[in-house]
């Protein structure tokens, strides 16, 4: 964290900070949270809670937000027939209940339509202008309307509708028109070796690796390091943070919305101390649709203004739904709010952050929901929990005391054992390599060979005679260990069914941290003899959807 090298074309001090920096991109407010929403703000979520899980002591800024001005926000509150304000109240209300309903523990949510942004875009915006890099011309080019950008030749494709011919965005689809109007120009061409360096100094820049490589080839292309511009007339985008001095200008709402992350962090509200205490981020979530903005104009515009960029920018795919892709005009958006009654909102946590890999798409699928939440969280998870907690295996309600030189040397308990120390570190890489499923499985798999101990021994048989009971109790305890142990590496992704595992197991909250989960109760015994929890020791109860119970009616 504390490098102190300057090695840079262009100049930036590289910070010595003392507060984490975690970020989620800001989502438009023209249309209502969907579940590709919903995964950038958990893949950042569970990001922060195992840095917090690691260093509990670590102070963490966690900003999420709303990207609420441009013509797409006019042209729906138009539709709407709302007032902008009123329009971006209510679903920025969305954003917010959303990560609220799913345990996104963000401590700054910014609305881009905030004084407190407004005032971070202008002064960032004096900033790069007092350094020469800002000059205003007249702007020639064709324009995409939906995309609020001016495209090259080489972005276009001509397509034919309705016997028309018509110029269309090669990326989107969306029609151009042919432009030419006065706006601010943002030097972006003289970045090119600064951006180049930057990647190539560090290999988690950006990542996964293929995303660096992605960005690599877009910097090297050409096109995309042309210089941009950065206003367009207020005639046009009225809904916008207006240029400093000139108000017949409006700022590119990716440039507004890119600086939200500078207001988060208190470029202009903050002392210049403490803002330095917090940046750069430390990891800036985003989907791969918005690589191009944060990998390429995101980094110029803080080396312009002599900031570091940020350290890792994780990049994600996408979700499709039933193998198509997921959009308004196929009707099959997933809403998350929906769902998470269905399967729980911890259950659907789990299912995007356990499917989800960084480095291709996901594909969501009701079926495939449905049969992993049952599978891992019911049957395997909720299942062990219950037989240890029921009254007739477990009549003390407590962490048996057991004798443990005697277990650790019995066969079947050595295997679980190892599985289980290993089982932290295992899940530490992963994490700290944002492999969300391979932490899943790594814990499932420990949960798996847990079950086939407990089943092996036959507690059913061995609690029938009082000369079995210590045999018992080393399976009813090693379960639970198992279970205390997973509970605490499972809090990053389902932080509410952990907080449940863990009430019922009576581990207190002060021994929840990663640590924790390396202290085995063979090797310090704090957990014998303590009693259980009084809560449910039920985590999750098997889902059945109506047509699945109508099916297995129509059978019966
Ligand atoms: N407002 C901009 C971001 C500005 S950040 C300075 C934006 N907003 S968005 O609402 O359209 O998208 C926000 C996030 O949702 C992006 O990370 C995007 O990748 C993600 N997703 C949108 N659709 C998605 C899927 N189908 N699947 C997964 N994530 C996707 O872009």
């Amino acid at each position: 964290m504390c490098a102190k090298s300057l090695i840079f074309t262009r100049k930036y001090s590289v910070a010595t900070k003392t507060v984490s920096f975690f970020t989620t991109p800001i989502y438009y407010v023209n249309a209502k949270p969907h579940i590709g929403h919903l995964y950038s703000s958990l893949i950042a979520d569970a990001s922060q809670r195992w840095q917090k899980l690691k260093s509990h002591n670590q102070k963490i800024i966690f900003s999420t937000g709303t990207d609420e001005h441009g013509t797409k926000i006019q042209r729906a509150a138009k539709m709407h027939k709302t007032t902008l304000n009123g329009y971006c109240d209510a679903i920025s209300r969305e954003y917010r209940d959303l990560a609220d309903n799913f345990s996104v523990e963000y401590s700054d949510f910014i609305r881009t339509s905030e004084v407190r942004h407004k005032s971070t875009v202008q002064a960032f915006w004096e900033k790069l202008a007092s350094k020469g890099l800002i000059y205003k011309s007249t702007y020639q080019g064709y324009y995409c309307v939906s995309d609020e950008t001016f495209l090259s030749e080489s972005q276009l494709k001509e397509v034919e509708q309705d016997g028309r011919k018509l110029l269309v965005s090669t990326e989107s689809g969306h029609p151009v028109e042919w432009s030419e109007e006065a706006n601010y120009i943002f030097k972006l061409s003289s970045f090119r070796e600064d951006l180049v360096y930057w990647l190539k100094q560090n290999e988690r820049a950006v990542i996964p690796q293929k995303f660096h490589k992605i960005l690599l080839d877009l910097i090297n292309s050409g096109d995309a390091l042309k210089d941009i511009s950065v206003s367009r007339p207020s005639s046009r985008v009225h809904w916008g943070i207006p240029v400093p001095n000139d108000p017949d200008q409006t700022v590119y709402v990716w440039l507004d919305a890119l600086v939200n992350y500078l207001t988060a962090a208190g470029y202009t509200h903050s002392s210049k101390e403490d803002f330095n205490k917090v940046w750069p981020p430390d990891l800036q979530v985003i989907g791969k649709d918005i690589l191009k903005f944060h990998g390429v104009y995101w980094p110029a515009f803080l080396m312009a203004a002599d900031l570091e960029p940020p350290r890792c920018i994780l990049c994600h795919s996408h979700w499709t739904v039933d193998d198509e892709k997921m959009s308004k005009s196929k009707r099959n958006v997933v809403n998350p709010m929906e769902k998470g009654e269905v399967y729980t909102r911890d259950g659907l946590r789990y299912f995007l952050l356990r499917e989800g890999v960084n480095h291709s798409d996901g594909n969501y699928n009701d079926t495939k929901v449905l049969r992993l939440l049952n599978a891992e969280l019911a049957d395997t998870l909720g299942n062990l929990l219950s037989r240890c907690c029921g009254k007739s295996l477990n009549p003390n309600q407590e962490f048996p005391r057991i004798n443990f030189d005697k277990i650790s040397r019995l066969d079947v308990t050595k295997q679980l054992i190892k599985h289980l120390e290993n089982l932290p570190n295992v899940c530490a890489a992963h994490y700290d390599d944002y492999n969300f499923y391979k932490c899943a499985d790594a814990i499932v798999a420990t949960l798996h060979s847990a079950n086939l101990f407990f089943e092996s021994l036959k507690p059913w048989e061995l609690k029938k005679s009082p000369e079995t009971k210590e045999d018992l109790d080393a399976a009813l305890h090693l379960a639970m260990e198992c279970l205390r142990v997973c509970g605490i590496l499972l809090q990053p992704l389902t932080p509410n069914i952990s907080e449940a595992l863990l009430d019922k197991l009576s581990v207190l909250r002060s021994e929840r941290t990663f640590e924790d989960s390396r202290r085995f109760s063979w090797e310090n015994r704090e957990f014998s003899g303590r009693k259980l929890g009084a809560g449910s020791a039920v985590l999750f109860k098997r889902i059945v959807l109506a047509e699945e119970k109508i099916k297995k009616a129509q059978k019966g």
